[in-house]
């Protein structure tokens, strides 16, 4: 299969490299606006393929899209990141157009490609992607909720001081500092509820702290973060090559499910061949429903603007 990113910036190149190193792909092509960046990164990767084992061909393109064609899933990473006090939301003007540009052009060369939403806001973006594409709900994926849920376990494993491999949890809603659902009830420690382990201040700062989580690493690194991003980008290439079958919080077109339609929101989903194959409905509380649908209004009002 061919893979194509767009967007050779830090998510683009570390999701190239990602999928790269897991050999999902017999080719990936990295394709930026820059003149030379996408070449360029996408040399110095194959230059790490006798170094790291790999055999996965890498080329680069300056916006010439006929190299992409006939690829079998498309990750869209273009656009400007977020600087440090700014909110993801205030990405949308700029974002919008350079993800709608993309996808047209992208579609006329892979019009059977699965397409993976990186760009922020992603959530809205998923849906501009939704009612502008003409695809199938299934073949559009916007990730997110896979990256919050690795900081949720992260976090949860720094306050267990256990391995973080030991802990499963997940993070539904949207994708913003205010919008993101960590399911602290059904968080687990090999099994076992975490509640057991840690008391509710100690749950609520973790909570608190995965929803700033992207917040933290843009204050800290000055721009946004890009190691677990492409990592995550890479979780759900794989399971789409390999249909696997993995159940990922993906930002995905809802139908009634969890209460909510006509939106794209983070919710657990079946990845597998077809894209998002299943939405896998949990029962929330009513107060995580009620949470989930203040989510909901708040992405709307965004969407609003496009
Ligand atoms: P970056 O600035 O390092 O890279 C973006 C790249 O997009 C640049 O190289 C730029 O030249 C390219 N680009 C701009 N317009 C283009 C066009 N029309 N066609 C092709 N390429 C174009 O930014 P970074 O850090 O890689 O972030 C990319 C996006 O991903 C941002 O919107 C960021 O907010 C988002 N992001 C989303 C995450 C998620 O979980 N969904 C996580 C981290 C970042």
């Amino acid at each position: 299969m061919k893979i194509t990113v767009v967007g050779a910036g830090a998510v683009g190149a570390t999701c190239a490299d990602n999928i790269m190193r897991r050999e999902l792909a017999e080719e990936v092509v990295l394709l930026d606006i820059k003149e030379g960046l996408a070449e360029g990164k996408a040399l110095d990767m194959f230059q790490t393929a006798t170094l790291c084992g790999f055999d996965t061909k890498i080329t680069g393109s300056t916006s010439d899209y006929s190299k992409t064609a006939g690829s079998g899933v498309v990750v869209i990473t273009s656009g400007i990141p977020r600087k440090p006090g700014m909110t993801r939301e205030e990405l949308i003007g700029t974002n919008a157009n350079i993800v709608k540009g993309v996808t047209e052009s992208i579609l006329q060369h892979s019009p059977d490609a699965i397409i993976i939403i990186v760009s922020n806001p992603m959530d809205t973006m998923t849906q501009l992607t939704l009612q502008t594409s003409g695809l199938p709900k299934n073949r559009i994926i916007g990730m997110g909720g896979i990256l919050d849920s690795a900081r949720f376990k992260t976090y949860l494993s720094m306050a267990l001081d256990c391995p973080p491999n030991d802990i499963h949890a997940t993070v539904i809603g949207g994708h913003g500092d205010t919008t993101m659902i960590p399911l602290t009830r059904l968080a687990t420690r090999n099994g076992v509820p975490v509640s057991q382990f840690l008391d509710d201040a100690t749950l609520q700062k973790v909570a608190a702290d995965t929803m700033v989580g992207g917040a933290t690493l843009t204050k800290l690194i000055g721009t946004s973060a890009w190691y677990a991003p492409g990592a995550a980008v890479a979780e759900l290439v794989e399971s789409i090559v390999r249909d696997q079958k993995h159940i990922f919080p993906c930002c995905v077109a809802l139908n009634g499910e969890y209460g909510q339609s006509d939106i794209c929101l983070g919710v657990p989903v079946v990845i597998g061949k077809d894209g998002w194959e299943a939405i896998i409905d949990y029962t929330l509380t009513d107060d995580e429903q009620a949470k989930f649908n203040q989510s909901a209004e708040a992405v709307r009002s965004m969407n609003s603007v496009l």
